[in-house]
């Protein structure tokens, strides 16, 4: 999607341009303003920190940074028990969780799943699970990384079919490392939900063997809640709510509630094995990060929040599984929780059909002023819907409401 719109002013899941045009924003930003559009609370507590000091050094904001992470890893899974606050953004994050693996078990090999995203500077373009965004950089490809099948039931690569699976992509991760690999597999990152690759549910029990894998071959898990986390599946982290029970879990995006870029790393206390020298940036920490952070955790952990994000997700769900009985000859499925949904979008054969789902992204932008975003960058063939965590019941509704005219009009 490449456009010529300027907005200059913004609320909840609403944009507007200079001249007062209103677009609703169905995909928060990126995914990361968890609390939409200069939420006032984050933007009240910003305005007072610009005004008394914008930046020290991390050398002075160890215990701010320190009550942060406190009160990220009150919310955290079992275990998952100290962490590190010295990145802005979700690459370095996970580029960081690589390092305490590799540093934790003197083990070199990491593995991915297929579709996966984990950022893009060059060590993560090289474990995310895309080849297109690899293409133009040598430098990403290496016999350290390898890329395994993702739990993606609606196109099992195996063709078959949960529960009756046998679930066959954990197994072949297995065989991997057992007669594949290195002999050195250090760890495996992956997304509780696929974000980018398309709102890849996996089925359950995936997770339980997952963690056995682990376990029995001694691979540290790592949770990329980059997208999932700080709320978007209606738990504050997903990781807990599918019992992934990893041992490291990195987060960014809707940690920064309103778009002000942050990132953390939280561990289970064993691996806290890294040397500030070892990993750490400029802005890591910086000050506006911290108090955003902390403002929307603090916002996100009110009683009745998450709640209100997994009730009304089921109502997306509902609306959205209600535009795929009525436009089922190219909406193929329909997958998520919370407020992270997708719509698969397929041709007369069910195969995927991603010049049509760029139509859709781009209609619906031009006729609808609904911002939406396709898996893959606009190589893939989802339609993803990650309203603000804030959304109301009547948003979601609103939005629906524009897919369903856009969708008629096709
Ligand atoms: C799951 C996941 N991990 C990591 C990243 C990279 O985060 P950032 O763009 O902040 O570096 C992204 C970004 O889209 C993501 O979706």
């Amino acid at each position: 999607m490449s456009v010529n719109i300027q907005f200059t002013k913004g609320s909840g899941i609403r944009l507007y341009t200079s001249h007062d045009e209103e677009y609703i924003d169905a995909v928060s930003g990126t995914f990361n303003l968890s609390l939409g559009y200069s939420h006032p609370e984050v933007v009240e507590i910003l305005q007072q920190q610009v005004e008394d000091l914008i930046h020290v050094s991390s050398s002075f904001t160890g215990e701010l940074a320190s009550n942060v992470l406190n009160s990220i890893l009150e919310h955290a899974p079992e275990g998952i028990t100290d962490g590190w606050m010295r990145d802005i953004i979700g690459s370095t994050a996970n580029e960081g969780a690589v390092k305490i693996a590799n540093k934790f078990n003197g083990k070199n090999e990491v593995l991915s799943l297929s579709l996966s995203h984990h950022g893009q500077t060059l060590f993560t373009t090289s474990i995310s699970g895309n080849a297109f965004r690899r293409k133009s950089f040598s430098n990403t490809i290496s016999n350290k990384h390898a890329i395994v099948p993702a739990p993606y039931c609606y196109r099992c690569p195996y063709a078959a079919k949960y529960p009756n699976c046998g679930y066959l992509c954990t197994e072949a991760i297995y065989d991997y490392v057992e007669y594949g690999g290195s002999g050195n597999v250090s760890c495996i990152i992956m997304e509780p939900i696929l974000g980018n690759g398309g709102n890849i549910v996996p089925p359950p029990g995936y997770f339980e063997r997952i963690k056995k894998i682990c376990d029995e071959l001694d691979i540290v898990l790592i949770s990329d809640e980059v997208q999932t986390g700080i709320g978007r599946t209606g738990y504050m982290f997903a990781s807990e709510h599918f019992d992934m029970q990893p041992d490291i879990i990195t987060l960014a995006k809707g940690l920064g509630g309103i778009g002000i870029p942050t990132a953390a790393i939280l561990y289970r206390p064993e691996f806290a094995v890294l040397e500030k020298f070892e990993h750490s940036y400029t802005s890591g920490g910086n000050l506006l990060s911290l108090a955003a952070a902390q403002k929307t955790m603090e916002i996100v952990s009110r009683e009745g929040f998450l709640q209100h994000v997994r009730d009304n997700g089921v109502v997306l769900g509902q609306l959205l599984n209600g535009l795929k009985e009525k436009y089922g000859h190219f909406i193929g499925d329909v997958r998520g929780m919370g407020y992270m949904w997708g719509l698969e979008i397929v041709d007369k054969d069910g195969a995927p059909d991603v010049p049509l789902t760029n139509r859709i992204i781009d209609k619906a932008l031009e006729e609808q002023r609904l911002i939406l975003r396709s898996s893959r960058y606009g190589f893939g063939n989802v339609v993803k819907v990650r309203p603000a965590l804030t959304a109301t019941v009547d948003d979601v509704q609103e939005i629906c409401d524009r897919l369903d005219k856009l969708f008629s009009q096709l």
